[in-house]
């Protein structure tokens, strides 16, 4: 069942048109991403979701039911942003409560939930305590908190682990993702980290310039992009022209430049139109390097690294083939290739995946 659908939704100020009939479910009890860069329109859209701002056109249902005329203290919603924005000279419970008060909710009631609130997330006990008594995650649990002790129907997280240190980060999505599967509320997150998007969602919506891109599961888009855009944007990714040159029962060979006919498993094609061009695209973690002479176990080419990305247990490689660029993240044995060594870059035709060729 959907907990949110935007239907044909478009927004515009003025003359920028920030989300274009856009279509999406959130389904009820899921957590759903909005995944793309900067101004693409996913803050527009959750503000909508919120009633915090009117779409154009469209409509917003929630429960099934049609929100757009239904103003925001009346929308059962819980909020988080980038900044937690706690009031600083009130506590810790007091900061919990404040929604409650405003929902006519007593006092002794409002401290049990309060205390089930801080349970939750794993702080029980602080009431007492002053915001800046506590630890930027803390604080962002405590906004976390403050947002689901209305049990709303819906969850609104724009960015909100952005402002932490990059170790905390990592935690508190854990931690976030284990919250909202415990009290099972419909949640959409807002991100521009792909990792982020990948670790957290059971369905991601990717973005650009307004429009939806794709949505799937976080294996679905990562493996199966459905345009360049996508590839491009989740992860570092290495895009080939080819032009079809055969086919069988499974596979379709596909003759490169570079790299001779590869012939990739008809599941791995299914993006590719009728045309008889397209473009391959290999993730840099499944370009394999390896020392001339040595077996080559899939398609082969020989190159020159250029650079290396020393990442300690991984290293990223910039390799030229001809005069391709191509990206290869590699599992380091032994010491990393260094600049100027002669490799094979390989190609499991497994590990590709086709899409149409695109109108330039
Ligand atoms: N109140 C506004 N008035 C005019 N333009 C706006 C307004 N709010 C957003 N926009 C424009 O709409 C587009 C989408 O903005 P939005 O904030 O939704 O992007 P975003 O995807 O959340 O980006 P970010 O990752 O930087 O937060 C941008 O071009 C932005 O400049
Ligand atoms: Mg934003």
């Amino acid at each position: 069942m959907a907990g949110v659908e935007l239907k044909n939704v478009v927004k515009s100020f003025g003359a920028v048109t920030a989300v274009k009939d856009v279509d999406v479910t959130f389904d009820e009890g899921s957590f759903t991403t909005l995944l793309g860069p900067s101004g693409c329109g996913k803050t527009t859209i959750l503000r909508m979701v919120a009633g915090l701002e009117a779409p154009t056109g469209g409509d917003i249902l929630v429960a099934g039911k049609r929100v757009n005329d239904v103003p925001i203290h009346k929308r059962n919603l819980g909020l988080v942003f980038q900044n937690y924005a706690l009031f600083p000279h009130r506590t810790i419970g007091q900061n919990i409560a404040f929604g409650l008060k405003y929902r006519g909710v007593s006092k002794s009631d409002a401290a049990t939930k309060v205390k089930r609130a801080l349970d939750i997330v794993r702080l029980p006990g602080v009431e007492d305590r002053y915001p800046t008594q506590l630890s930027g995650g803390q604080q962002q649990r405590i906004a976390l908190a403050r947002a689901i002790v209305i049990e709303p129907d819906v969850l609104l997280l724009d960015e909100p682990l952005s402002a932490l240190d990059a170790n905390l980060r990592e935690e508190m999505r854990v931690e976030l993702k284990a919250i909202q599967h415990r009290i099972g509320v419909t949640s959409i997150f807002v991100t521009h980290d792909q990792s982020e998007a990948l670790a957290m969602s059971d369905k991601i919506i990717v973005m650009s310039d307004g429009k939806v891109q794709q949505v799937g599961a976080p294996e679905e888009v990562y493996n199966n992009p459905a345009n360049e855009f996508v590839a491009s944007f989740l992860g570092a990714s290495n895009i080939l022209d080819v032009t079809v040159a055969g086919s069988d029962q499974d596979s379709i060979a596909l003759s490169t430049a570079h790299f001779g006919t590869i012939p990739v498993p008809r599941s791995r094609a299914t993006n590719l139109g009728d045309g008889s061009s397209g473009r391959l695209v290999v993730r840099a973690e499944k370009l394999q390097l390896v020392v001339p002479g040595s077996k080559v176990t899939g398609v082969g080419a020989k190159g020159t690294v250029e650079a290396v990305d020393y990442q300690g247990q991984i290293a990223r490689y910039f390799v030229k083939v001809g005069d391709l660029q191509l990206q290869a993240m590699n599992m380091i044995e032994g010491r990393p290739f260094g600049a100027g060594t002669e490799v094979t870059v390989q190609i499991n035709p497994q590990d590709c995946s086709v899409l149409p060729a695109e109108v330039k």
